[in-house]
């Protein structure tokens, strides 16, 4: 029974869209269990590129199941924008399932995401501004509207009068803002409800059915441990549970079918929004490097900070997630820094701190602890085999496997399939 998973082993953002398009030949599944479209995976192959929020990223192989589990909120707007773009360049959506348990981002939703986080003024998290983080509020205080309601008006038409009193009281009396109209959303509701139907599934069955022949499943992360609502640094963080212990409740699967968990790690840092980030750059380097790397959000548009290798957030992705192995992605964009800096080490208050600290007050006052490496002129980009990587870009990667406790079994090289070095098969 194996599944596979690949877990974002930073903020998001890592390259994982790729690696998942990659590896997504040898499954017959790539199933998404958390977060929603505040995700934005981008997939180059040889029919295009492709910016995917909710589809899974395994889309583009014809015999591939895509599943958008039950850990998933999904807005049924963005989703059927994504399906049409997809049909229209020749990509068939027919084997997406989508869970009739996830949990649909409501209109409401993407309005209180806005009025919160300008209600936190400086302290404001830096969200997608995608309904996320209030859509998930609503699963858990069990007033949310799952997907398989949007099938059945009699009973969706007085859940949602009555969950719509009340985000209309807070819209109005706590933010000031428009109350949003009830008859407008039920409409929407209905006709989302018509175009998805034809993908609604117990997808918890499919996938279990899956794993019982003995077919391999790909289990796409999205966002990164560290942003993980439990793991990360709060509250800096998502609503979801984006590290592996995501997937089992995300999916309704058996811990015991996992049989891989591969954490993908950019050679360097990012993040977008805002929470601590110890080894970040800021200044003119900074601005060249995001510039050259091209680090701006996939799904906002926004600029990433960006910063060094960061080996105790590293080794701390591992320890959650078990990690069996890692990706090394965007290795290219080092090339030709005259030296390279990884984190080994905090120090707080005159005090080394060698652990990820679960204080976000203490990892705000950690300034990283680096050790320095020389640097590579010839080019990593597009290699496929180790021996065609530089010596000093081998010993890097080397060390970051050291440090972070695992082997890198794959590292990309640039962002189509074949620019991909495959140390070691992920997926037998
Ligand atoms: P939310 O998930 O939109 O609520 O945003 C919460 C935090 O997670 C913000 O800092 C976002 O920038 C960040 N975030 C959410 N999704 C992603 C992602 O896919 N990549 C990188 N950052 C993300």
């Amino acid at each position: 029974m194996p599944a596979f998973a690949v877990i974002g082993g930073q903020w998001g953002d890592e390259g994982k869209g790729k690696v998942i398009d990659y590896l997504a030949g040898r499954v017959s599944a790539v199933v998404r269990y958390a977060g929603g479209n505040n995700a934005g995976h981008t997939v180059v192959n040889d029919k295009g590129e492709f910016s995917l929020h909710l589809v899974p990223s395994g889309i583009c192989w014809p015999d591939v199941y895509g599943i958008i589990g039950n850990g998933v909120v999904v807005d049924p707007e963005v989703l059927m924008g994504e399906l049409n773009e997809l049909s229209e360049r020749g990509i068939e959506t027919d084997k997406l399932c989508i869970s009739d348990r996830a949990h649909v981002v409501m209109p409401y939703h993407v309005l209180l995401d806005r009025l919160e986080e300008e209600s936190r003024g400086n302290a404001a998290i830096g969200t997608t501004g995608r309904g996320i983080g209030p859509a998930y509020v609503d699963k858990t205080a069990r007033m949310g509207i799952r997907v398989g309601d949007l099938l059945d008006p009699e009973s969706l038409r007085p859940r949602l009068e009555q969950t719509l009193n009340i985000k209309n009281k807070l819209i109005s009396a706590v933010y000031g803002a428009e109350p949003l109209s009830a008859e407008e959303i039920m409409e929407k509701s209905l006709e989302w409800g018509n175009q998805l139907r034809p993908y609604v599934h117990a997808t918890e069955q499919l996938v279990q059915d899956l794993l019982e022949q003995d077919q391999n499943i790909l289990l796409e992360g999205a966002q990164g441990t560290l942003l993980d609502l439990d793991h990360g640094s709060y509250p800096y963080v998502t609503s979801s549970s984006p590290s592996i212990g995501g997937a089992c409740t995300g999916l309704g699967l058996n811990p015991q079918a996992i049989k891989g968990v591969l954490g993908v790690y950019k050679a360097y840092s990012t993040r977008v929004g805002g929470g601590p980030m110890a080894t970040e750059v800021f200044g003119e380097a900074a601005d060249a490097w995001r510039d050259m790397a091209n680090e701006f959000g996939a799904t906002t548009g926004r600029a990433r900070r960006v910063g060094w290798f960061d080996a105790v957030a590293g080794r701390y992705s591992r320890q959650v997630n078990g990690l069996t192995g890692m990706v090394i992605t965007r290795l290219d964009i080092l090339d030709g820094f005259p030296s390279v800096k990884i984190c080994v080490g905090y120090r707080a208050n005159g005090q080394e701190v060698s652990r990820f600290p679960s204080d976000t007050r203490v990892l705000e006052q950690c300034v990283p602890v680096y050790e320095e490496m020389p640097g590579w002129d010839e080019p990593t980009a597009s290699a496929t085999s180790l021996d065609q990587l530089p010596q000093n870009a081998l010993a890097y990667v080397r060390r970051i496997e050291e440090l972070v406790g695992c082997p890198a079994q794959v590292i990309s090289t640039g962002p189509s399939r074949d620019e991909t070095i495959l140390v070691e098969q992920v997926i037998p």
